[in-house]
């Protein structure tokens, strides 16, 4: 039997009180992802045919995220949970199989359990399954209903339940598999007559009851798995959870973190063992991190790979790679798609964009270097700088191999400094130097003899004359 998905990440997210009128709450990140990209991740290994998700409130930005796995429908007006399932009649309402619901705004949730509901869907031979959970805090949350033969019979939400209603624990994780067919069949009787005047997903439970129509009901073992993001507390809570477990999932796989409660890794982060974590340390994105190397204290990584075997320290590295047994900090900036060898030093308050440092390669203090080639073995100097930008255009800067850059050099873009060539420290360079060349570009400098002392004496003068005033 064919599998569908319907996401739900239409609302506004009233509760974020945010004042951007183009932010969806689906949008809200943790760990550098957009929630509704977490639930993506979660059903990713579910062989699913089609993926809907529902977008509406900050439409654009959350199509942006889901592109790539799924198909969108506008809801235009927010009017509930159940207009919003409305809105995927035309992708997927005469399809024969079953549709699981997830809300986007639920990070927590795992695929094995969207698997077991699936499968005690089909075992039981269910025309709707809900996961539930008990929390010991249901308020916001719809209340589930049981008769008392044990079997649920309707969902009450939280703006519509009586005093005995509300004190109920177990809540509607807002995750359903339903039968395809009937779930659009029904959706078209829903009417909006509640507290809120929505039309509610939710009551197509009791309208399945009443028809005789088969429903069970799944509870959830870890009940912070279905948290709701509803507001920015809850944001920080879920956020909270999931960094726990991912750093959890790599010290038990052999890396050290030596301070969880500041360190901060993507899920999609990858780290071999033997690698050490240090404190106040962030890791994003699709970043691949091999074996023993030392990241951090304070170090921000974004989309970067790296080898094994290296020190870094105090720094920031996006978009960009790294080889092995490389000294890195402190204070390094990496950016810009920059690639950095094996056995290189990129040393405290360098500026890297867009720069290839080849292997052994050295740039110890203090440079901006960008847009630029660094060959084998090339030390650049303190204080160099590579001038790669006119104001309108930037251009490339070629260093050969084995070069030395003297101290407080400018190289202006675009010249080539060949193999093995000589710069002299405060040298301006704005043409190519050939091999073995040296180049010098400064004043020459004039000793005037003694002249020091008179120097001094007139400005002992200048002193003297200004305080008898
Ligand atoms: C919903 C459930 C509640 C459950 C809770 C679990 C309903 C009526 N209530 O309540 O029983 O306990 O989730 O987290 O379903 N959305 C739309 N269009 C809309 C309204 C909402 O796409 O018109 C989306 C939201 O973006 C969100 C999801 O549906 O991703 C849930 O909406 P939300 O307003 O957060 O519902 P809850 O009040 O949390
Ligand atoms: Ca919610």
């Amino acid at each position: 039997m064919k599998t569908y998905a319907i996401i739900l990440a239409a609302g506004k997210g009233t509760r974020m009180k945010s004042l951007l009128d183009d932010k969806s709450k689906v949008s809200y990140p943790i760990l550098g992802v957009p929630l509704v990209k977490h639930v993506l991740n979660a059903l990713r290994p579910l062989n699913i045919e089609k993926k809907v998700a529902i977008v509406g409130f900050g439409g654009p930005a959350t199509e942006e995220i889901v592109r790539d796995e799924a198909e969108t429908v506008y809801q235009h007006e927010q009017k509930g949970t159940g207009h919003a399932i409305i809105q995927a009649a035309p992708l997927l309402a005469g399809e024969q199989g079953r549709t699981l619901i997830v809300c986007g705004d639920t990070p927590l949730l795992k695929t094995t359990t969207l698997q077991k509901l699936i499968e005690q869907h089909d075992q039981e031979n269910n025309k709707l399954t809900v996961l539930s959970a008990i929390v010991p805090n249901p308020r916001g949350y719809g209340r589930i209903i049981r008769g008392s033969d044990g079997s649920v019979s309707e969902i009450v939400e939280q703006a519509d339940v009586n005093e005995k209603q509300n004190a109920i624990n177990e809540v509607n994780a807002g995750v359903y598999v339903f039968d395809n067919k009937l779930l659009f069949e029904y959706l078209d009787k829903l009417s909006p007559t509640n507290a809120q005047g929505e039309y509610y997903l939710t009551d197509l439970i009791k309208m399945f009851k009443n028809a005789g129509l088969k429903i069970g009901a799944s509870i959830a073992g870890d009940y912070r798995e279905m948290l709701g993001i509803n507001d920015r507390r809850q944001l920080e809570e879920a956020a909270a959870i999931m960094r726990r477990e991912i750093n959890e999932r790599h010290m038990l796989a052999g890396v050290t973190i030596e301070d969880s409660s500041s360190t901060y890794i993507g899920p999609d982060v990858v780290i071999q063992p033997d690698t050490v974590i240090r404190p106040g340390t962030h890791i994003y994105g699709k970043t691949a991190i091999g074996r023993q190397n030392v990241i951090g204290p304070s170090t921000f990584l974004d989309n970067v790979v790296i080898g094994d075997e290296n020190h870094i320290i105090f720094s920031h590295v996006a978009d960009s790679s790294i080889g092995s047994a490389n000294e890195v900090g402190p204070y390094a900036r990496i950016r810009g798609h920059s690639t950095i060898g094996n056995h290189t030093r990129v040393g405290n308050f360098v500026e890297f964009k867009a720069c290839i440092l080849h292997d052994g390669a050295k740039a110890a203090h203090l440079s901006y270097l960008g847009d630029v080639d660094i060959g084998e073995k090339t030390n650049i100097g303190c204080g160099t700088i590579v001038a790669n930008y006119d104001g309108y255009n930037k251009t490339k800067t070629v260093i050969g191999k084995d070069v030395f850059v003297g101290s407080g050099s400018t190289l202006i873009s675009p010249i080539v400094v060949e193999d093995n060539a000589f710069i002299a420290a405060g040298s301006t360079i704005n043409r190519s130097v050939p091999k073995d060349d040296m180049a010098i570009a400064r004043a020459r400098q004039e000793n005037k003899p003694g002249y020091g002392i008179v120097v001094r004496e007139r400005a002992l003068q200048k002193k003297l004359a200004s305080q008898k005033k």
